[in-house]
This record gives C-alpha cells, sequence and structure tokens, in this order.
C-alpha cells in the first residue's frame, strides 16, 4: 500500500510510521511527504529516509482551490492508496476526502468525541482536558470524512491523568498513545483487517 502522510510539525507520528516501515510491521511504503509549513522538522525526518518531500503553502498557490486541485492531481499521480494526517493543522479539502473515501486517516490527541472539533488541536487539547480534571484522556485514530473529527473510529487508546501532569506531560503521555495505534491502524488498513460499517470500523481479529 502507498501511503502519503501530512504534517505541519515535529512530525513524532511521522516517525512512528517511518520506523514501523522500515521493520516491515507495516506492509507498505511512504511514497510522500506533504507539508503545509516550510520549516516542519518532520521534513527532514522523512529526507533522512530518502522519503519524497514538497511543501504545500497557501500562500505558494494564492487561491485554495488551485492547491486543493495541485495536491489531489500530486496524491493521484503518485498512486497514493491511503493518506495519514500526522500532525496536519489544517482542515483538508472536500474534494480530496470524496476522492479517497475511508482512505484517509487522522491522529487526534484525545478520546473522541471529547475534546474534539473545530479549534481543538495540539495543546488546546489538554489544557481544555486539564481544566476538566478528567481522570482518563487518550488519543483516537480515525476515518477522515467532512465533519471535523467526525468519521468512523478505528482504535483508541487510554492515558491516566494525573493531578500533577500539566500540559506537557500530558501531551507526552498521549503522545506515546498515539505512536503505538497510528502504526497499528495502517498496518491493518495494509492488511485490509479494517472494515467500515456504516459510521464504525470492524476490525477483523487477528488470524491465531
Ligand atoms: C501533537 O499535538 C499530536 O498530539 C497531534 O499533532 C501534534 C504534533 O504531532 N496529533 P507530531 O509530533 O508532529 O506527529
Amino acid at each position: 500500500v502507498r501511503i502519503a502522510v501530512l504534517i505541519s510539525g515535529g512530525g513524532t507520528n511521522l516517525q512512528a510510521l517511518i520506523d514501523a516501515v522500515e521493520t516491515r510491521d507495516i506492509k507498505g511504503k511512504i511514497a510522500l511527504v506533504i507539508s503545509n509549513k516550510r520549516d516542519a522538522y518532520g521534513l527532514v525526518r522523512a529526507e533522512k529516509h530518502g522519503i519524497e518531500t514538497m511543501v504545500l503553502e497557501k500562500e505558494t498557490y494564492g487561491f485554495r482551490e488551485r492547491r486543493d486541485a495541485a495536491l489531489l492531481e500530486i496524491l493521484q499521480e503518485k498512486k497514493i492508496d491511503l493518506i495519514v494526517l500526522a500532525g496536519y493543522l489544517a482542515i483538508l479539502p472536500s474534494i480530496i476526502i470524496n476522492a479517497f473515501p475511508n482512505r484517509v486517516m487522522n491522529i487526534h490527541p484525545s478520546l473522541i468525541p471529547s475534546f474534539c472539533g473545530n479549534g481543538y488541536y495540539g495543546e488546546k487539547v489538554h489544557e481544555e482536558a486539564l481544566k476538566r480534571g478528567i481522570k482518563v484522556t487518550g488519543a483516537t485514530v480515525h476515518f477522515v470524512n467532512e465533519v471535523t473529527d467526525g468519521g468512523p473510529i478505528i482504535l483508541q487508546e487510554t492515558v491516566e491523568v494525573d493531578f500533577e501532569d500539566d500540559v506537557k506531560s500530558l501531551q507526552e503521555k498521549v503522545l506515546e498513545a498515539e505512536h503505538k495505534i497510528l502504526p497499528l491502524a495502517v498496518k491493518l488498513f495494509a492488511e485490509e483487517k479494517l472494515e467500515v460499517v456504516g459510521n464504525r470500523v470492524k476490525i477483523e481479529e487477528v488470524k491465531k
């Protein structure tokens, strides 16, 4: 399976995917890494592993529609099977979502449907979770549809919240969970073990 990973920042989730591909845990290839930020360190991670990278900043394309069309064209030209949003802090245009039904995955740093939707990304998620005093948070991998963070949930992993936790410590704990479930979701996709039934995902049990 040919994967495109979209990033905006440090790319630790991208790194987890790169590692899982290189150990052949994921039977696939990261064919392209696209960032909407020129200075995203994730681009360096990709280049270190010989993965083709692209920067798609809104500014260079002027009109959003032109950039979106360019993005779709590149993804089709590269014969991408699965798009993974890994710390991608922009809304994916609907023409892409419609061209890749249940073939776009996103990782979110909370247990959806808590602390998600417009405006909930990165540290804001953890700030709100701490403010609410929750005892358990976590990470979610889901398929992307036109509703922000609203697509079918693939995997979730819980994280205990300690009273002493602050945004930084909580983000680190949640990132550890993200680095486990995102590669696992991609692995299951590559092995065709994911079946979307309505707005739910059925995972074929690993054969004993
Ligand atoms: C982190 O806040 C993570 O929870 C979310 O995106 C941000 C950056 O992740 N998924 P990464 O290190 O760039 O993968």
